[in-house]
């Protein structure tokens, strides 16, 4: 196992919830404190509404935490401004959010080759989104529109979409939730082969097979992780 890539510290986040009489705050995450290392997958379970989500979105950049920090090797990334935090976050973070998120009007290699594009990068983008539409099993929809695709293929669009920067991290949040058995299999064995290449992966799962694939399970309840976290 390699190094710290991602570490969250002391991380809180409240939100508003409408009560009977007034609202209040709840810690949808409250003091969670998290590492992940370059070569290892985690997966992170826990019942719906645990934190899970709120707590992948902070670690990606996404959610300012109340409380506590976020470095990437080192870097404090709400410490950033926004312009070199989306710039970092392009560049080191995949992030493979829930549900579907391709762009309708591009195809399957337009949409895989955009991150790069969005941050400047032009060297082997060609070879790159190829060898990685072939490793996923999608070669041959290259070409094709998200609106041609199964669900299975969708996710494995959006895979690749992320790996294609080699970011240090890689964030999914149930990427298997709406897949059959054997979509879910090929999902976790290319975010495990990406953790084998070096890759820190980090996986939000209700599958209980995962854990067959990480090399950690942490479990989240009520904004606290309970178990998994490293010693
Ligand atoms: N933007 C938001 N505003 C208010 N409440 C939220 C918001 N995001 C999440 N929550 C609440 O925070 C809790 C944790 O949510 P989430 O992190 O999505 O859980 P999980 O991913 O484990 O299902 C839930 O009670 C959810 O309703
Ligand atoms: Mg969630």
């Amino acid at each position: 196992m390699g190094d710290v890539v991602l570490q969250g510290a002391g991380l809180r986040k409240s939100f508003f919830r409408a009560g009977r009489d007034a609202a209040r705050r709840f810690d949808a995450v409250a003091d969670v404190s998290v590492a992940l290392r370059s070569g290892e997958m985690c997966a992170l379970m826990g019942r719906s509404g645990s934190g899970k989500s709120t707590l992948l979105n902070m670690l990606a950049g996404l959610l300012t935490p109340d409380e506590g920090t976020v470095s990437l090797s080192g870097q404090d990334l709400y410490a950033l401004s926004d312009e070199a935090l989306s710039r970092l976050r392009n560049q080191a973070i995949g992030v493979i959010p829930q549900g579907h998120t391709a762009l309708h009007s591009l195809t399957v290699f337009e949409n895989v080759e955009l991150p790069c594009h969005m941050h400047g990068e032009t060297t082997d983008v060609h070879d790159r989104v190829d060898s990685l539409l072939e490793k996923l099993g999608i070669a041959e929809l290259s070409n094709a529109y998200p609106s041609e695709l199964s669900g299975g293929e969708l996710r494995r669009v959006a895979i690749a979409r992320a790996l294609v920067v080699e970011p240090q991290v890689i964030l999914a949040d149930e990427p298997t939730s709406d897949l059959d058995d054997e979509n879910t299999e090929l999902v976790m064995n290319a975010l495990r082969a990406a953790s084998r290449e070096g890759r820190a992966v980090l996986l939000v799962t209700h599958e209980q097979a995962a854990a067959t694939y990480a090399d950690r399970v942490m479990r989240m309840d009520a904004g606290r992780i309970v178990e998994g976290v490293e010693a």
